[in-house]
């Protein structure tokens, strides 16, 4: 027996922080992922863990797979976990080699596809008890209850169910999703990596979260919603004085970004790219002001992009505090605009940065 499976990464279009707030986001998956190859092991009472990215490798007893290790194998134990906590018996005497042409860290979702390759296998490997969807939601559920990560859905589900050449427009809130053909009439998506390291990011994320759940808490008392983003610009704004602060800034970029990716699907479909970009650079702006989840590096990046020529629109992507930025462009700008704002980049912080053209 040897069998490979594989997740991909995604990069987010545009839409973050929106879904766990029961809103809309934009995800379009990468063709760098996560490789999977399980292999039968001559101790056949252990799993053994490695990865072609970390020289950390584990053998693990069934009876430790339950237990955190603070390491990379972790998203792969909370992912067995969920499978033991529907009856699935724990696999042993296997090997599982992970290997990875994502950046990892990076706001393209790694974890998210480490925890989605984990749960194919073992899906395929018993038979397939479960769907895809399913599958995305143990993911996320490993990495809420094992891993300690508050995510929402999104990096799981476009791991899970990105296709080709699409973006994905999914509704947090029903999990309703329909697949966005990309029309780039000669434009390219750029990804551009910080290399920031993320400090705290979980721990700032989680805050977040709670800063938009105590949002959310008050205005109920005046309107009757079960999710931020379930009010529009023209709602919020009435009842935005019961907010202040950080509250009030939390719940407005959660409010408009929803608003925003609204109106970049219909600028996706009806092929008004220009739109669609000048919708980037006011999320980034939100992202940055009121969500407070930018960074020097990000905003650098970001600000040197939206003035480079051939750029319709340019913001971070993913949970923020680093990691990387994606830039609507004009193809035939682009082995410019990577040159030079390598160039800038380590010129201001003395860090090469990567850049990937999807
Ligand atoms: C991380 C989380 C996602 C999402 C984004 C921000 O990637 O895993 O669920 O909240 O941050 O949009």
């Amino acid at each position: 027996m040897n069998f490979t499976f594989f997740a991909p990464g995604r990069v987010n279009l545009i839409g973050d922080h929106t879904d766990y707030n029961g809103g809309l986001v934009l995800p379009s998956a990468l063709s760098m992922g996560t490789y999977l190859t399980v292999t039968p092991l001559a101790e056949t009472d252990c799993c053994r863990f490695s990865s072609g990215n970390d020289a950390m490798a584990f053998t693990l007893r069934s009876d430790e797979l339950a237990q955190r290790q603070h390491s990379w194998v972790d998203y792969p134990l909370g992912v067995i976990k969920e499978f033991t906590d529907r009856g699935i018996p724990a696999p042993t005497g296997l090997h599982f080699h992970y290997r990875g042409d994502l950046p990892i860290g990076a706001s393209l979702s790694s974890s998210a596809s480490i925890e989605m390759v984990t749960a194919l296998a073992l899906n395929n490997l018993n038979n397939n008890p479960f769907t895809l969807l399913e599958l995305v939601k143990m993911a996320q559920h490993a990495e809420n209850d094992f891993v300690g990560m508050n995510c929402g859905i999104m990096d799981q589900f476009a791991s899970g169910f990105g296709q080709k050449n699409c973006a994905i427009a999914l509704d947090c809130n029903t999990l309703g999703y329909e697949q966005v053909l990309l029309e780039m009439q000669g434009l390219k998506f750029v990804i551009a990596n910080t290399k920031k390291k993320r400090g705290l990011v979980d721990s700032a994320y989680n805050q977040r979260r709670s800063e938009c759940q105590q949002a959310l808490e008050i205005l109920q008392r005046h309107c009757d919603i079960q999710e931020l983003c379930q009010l529009d610009m023209a709602k919020f704004q009435q009842l935005s004085a019961y907010l202040s602060g950080n509250l009030l800034k939390r719940a407005r970029h959660a409010v408009s970004e929803n608003e925003r990716v609204k109106q970049a699907i219909q600028a996706l479909k009806c092929k008004d790219m220009a739109t669609f970009g000048q919708l980037m650079n006011a999320s980034h702006a939100s992202l940055r002001d009121d969500y407070e989840v930018s960074c020097p590096e990000l905003d650098y990046m970001v600000a040197w992009a939206q003035q480079f020529e051939g750029v319709l629109g340019s913001r971070m992507t993913g949970a923020g505090f680093g990691g990387c930025t994606v830039t609507l462009i004009a193809e035939e700008q682009v082995e410019r605009f990577t040159e030079e704002l390598g160039k800038a980049y380590e010129e201001k912080f003395s860090i090469v940065a990567e850049t990937y053209v999807s």
